[in-house]
């Protein structure tokens, strides 16, 4: 899996251009000297909830304004829905539906009052709809008991709703949210994860960055990771934790043998640890962490292979990959990604 290298764009008539919402070729943002967003190849199908997923400064941000034409690229190419950005704005941008950092709200206007000004603003929404438009959005986003308040005296994940609403007034193909839960507390959250999923269950791409794995676990089809401004894999959810190892961890005062019997099953041993906390005395219980990788050996094969060699196994635990490790390896120091 991993970055997959899409087959040749530019001139490229013959590709379908309607099984992708987003795709970028070699996109790049330079600050300076630094490579915010360094060469990524995008690719998010239509319909998918795709999540877009980095630590802090990975380049996700810079990502999506350069998607939605509020940033030029440094270099590289972006398509949004079958039509090249920022070149074809005018095509793209009435059907996408976006929350980056938040739109300027008025503080002393209403939730309602706002969403009214700024649906005055989309040409193409037509007045005669535009209240039952304002009170849905509110509606879906959770807002309608605050529809008549001051955005002033908004919380945080209040203003962060709102801006939601701001992005769903008209059907969009595409919503694009900027961590869209960033500053939510626990049932904020939950609220606007069930929104996001109610968002795609009628058919909208929705493209949603965060740093938060779990968050993407939860909501998401699709996921592509970003570390230092590199796009180090994407694919399913799915695909994406299948990269991961399977390890064993065997509990055994024989450490050498135990090596050996490992070894001879192509295990690799990667690691020794003594019991955490206890005094080493020699012929002390010794963890041994072997990875199972691409190799298929059952847990059951591997304690008989040790018990027959002579091992005294005394724990064995298999500890399947997570996404979350996944996530740490590839955005952690020293991992070597290829493709
Ligand atoms: N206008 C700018 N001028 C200079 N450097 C910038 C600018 N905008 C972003 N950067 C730098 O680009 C890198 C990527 O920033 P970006 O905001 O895209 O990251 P992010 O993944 O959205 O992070 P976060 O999770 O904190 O929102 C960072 O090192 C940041 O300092
Ligand atoms: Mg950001």
């Amino acid at each position: 899996m991993s970055a997959e290298p899409p087959g040749p764009w530019p001139g490229d008539v013959t590709r379908s251009a309607g099984d992708l919402a987003i795709e970028t070729r070699g996109l790049t943002k330079r600050f300076g000297h630094q490579a915010a967003v360094d060469q990524i190849d995008l690719a998010v199908p239509r319909g998918s909830v795709f999540g877009f997923l980095g630590p802090n400064g990975s380049g996700k941000t810079t990502t999506i304004r350069m998607l939605l034409g509020l940033a030029s690229a440094s270099s590289g190419q972006i398509r949004v829905l079958g039509s090249e950005m920022p070149s074809e704005f005018h095509d793209v941008l009435p059907r996408v539906g976006a929350l980056v950092e938040g739109p300027a709200f008025y503080p002393f206007l209403s939730g309602a009052a706002n969403l009214h000004r700024l649906d005055t603003a989309d040409r193409q929404a037509p007045s005669a709809t535009r209240d039952a438009r304002v009170a849905e959005s509110l509606e879906r986003v959770g807002l309608a008991h605050a529809a008549g308040k001051r955005v002033g005296a908004y919380s945080l994940g209040m203003k962060q709703r709102l801006g939601i609403a701001n992005a769903i007034l008209r059907p969009r193909e595409l919503l694009m949210l900027d961590e869209p839960t960033n500053g939510l507390d626990p049932q904020g959250t939950r609220e606007v994860r069930s929104l996001i999923r109610s968002l795609s269950g009628d058919g909208t791409t929705v493209f949603v960055s965060s740093h938060l794995l779990a968050e993407i676990e939860q909501i998401c089809t699709h996921a592509a990771v970003m570390s230092t401004g590199r796009l180090v894999a994407q694919g399913t959810i799915d695909q994406l934790r299948s990269r991961g190892e399977t390890r064993v961890r065997v509990r055994t005062p024989d450490l050498p043998s135990a090596r050996v019997v490992l070894g001879s099953l192509g295990l690799s041993v990667d690691e020794v640890a003594r019991e955490r906390g206890e005094q080493i005395r020699s012929g002390e219980d010794e963890f041994v962490t072997a990875a199972v990788g691409v190799l298929d050996v059952r847990a059951e094969d591997i304690v008989a292979a040790l018990v027959a060699g002579g091992v005294r196994v005394r724990g064995f635990v298999v500890d399947e990959g997570s996404l979350e490790d996944q996530f740490v390896a590839l955005t952690g120091e020293g991992f070597d990604v290829a493709g």
